[in-house]
């Protein structure tokens, strides 16, 4: 599915999986992220489960850098793509995230137009020529289900979207710099049953190109699509593996407890 409108985008040699490596995250001196170890595979649904407060939002907030941004934090550790320690790789953090694209739990389209919202990526990117644009941005509606919904009104708003067609469209804007990952955190949690389906789904579609990090809201979502299962608890990673047998056969008595429904 992967559309390559022009050869500077194509990932080379880039496509491996990340391993994270002795991560620690302090936050205003509170140790937030306690040594995590981790392979997130390639071209697989890897879901991170845990209790609220337990590290989720912030080990995906390390895996694109936004944790920069967050004030008093302090990150050490490894976080490897192929050779490559983006932590301090001094890899500009525009490309960084062009590779490492973030969907959030609210959608938060631009305050642009449909069109807009998906050219934007490109044009940052250096895409300008307007024929290949239009190329490039219907592929990227169509790619997430939305060009049939969308294609007579590409001018309106963005935000005159439902909230469904909203967070499809935003992924649309990050799949439009051809990243190689795709952080979801509690992606379809704001959407009503039918939308976060919808949402679900495409992401199951999209493992085919990409590989992917979701964070799930509910362990039903998780039992669902994860080929992978990672559970944390109190900044820790207990557990992790096959969907299958961190589900069905869990090692950890936290994550026994956890998947009986003893806490949540
Ligand atoms: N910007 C911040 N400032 C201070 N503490 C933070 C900040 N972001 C997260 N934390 C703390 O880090 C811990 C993990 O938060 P988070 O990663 O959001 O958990 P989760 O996504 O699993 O609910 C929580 O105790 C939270 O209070
Ligand atoms: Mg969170």
């Amino acid at each position: 599915m992967i559309f390559r409108p022009d050869h500077k985008f194509t990932h080379g040699a880039e496509t491996s999986k990340m391993q994270i490596e002795g991560l620690n995250v302090h936050i205003a001196g509170q140790h937030i992220l306690k040594e995590v170890n981790l392979i997130i595979p390639d071209k697989r649904i890897t879901c991170v489960i845990g209790p609220s407060g337990c590290g989720k939002s912030t080990l995906l907030r390390s895996m694109n850098r936004l944790i920069d941004s967050v004030e008093g934090a302090h990150i050490e550790g490894k976080i490897l793509i192929g050779e490559v320690n983006l932590i301090d790789s001094g890899e500009h953090l525009t490309e960084l995230r062009r590779r490492i694209g973030l969907v959030s739990q609210k959608p938060c389209p631009l305050p642009m137009s449909i069109f807009e919202n998906v050219a934007y990526g490109c044009q940052i990117h250096g895409i300008r020529n307007r024929r290949k644009l239009k190329m490039v941005v219907r592929h990227y509606l169509e790619a997430v289900g939305l060009w049939d919904e969308v294609c007579e009104r590409l001018n309106a708003p963005a935000t005159s979207l439902s909230l469904g067609q909203q967070q499809r469209l935003c992924l649309a804007r990050s799949l439009a710099v051809e990243p190689q990952f795709i952080l979801a955190d509690e992606a379809t949690s704001a959407l009503d049953p039918i939308a976060s389906r919808n949402v679900e789904e495409l992401f199951v579609k999209l493992k085919n190109d990409y590989s992917i990090i979701m964070v799930t809201h509910t362990l039903r979502q998780a039992r669902r699509i994860a080929d992978y299962v990672v559970f944390m608890y109190l900044g820790e990673l207990v557990e992790a593996g096959l969907a299958s047998e961190v589900f069905d056969n869990p090692q950890h008595e936290l994550t026994k407890k956890y998947l009986s429904g003893a806490f949540s």
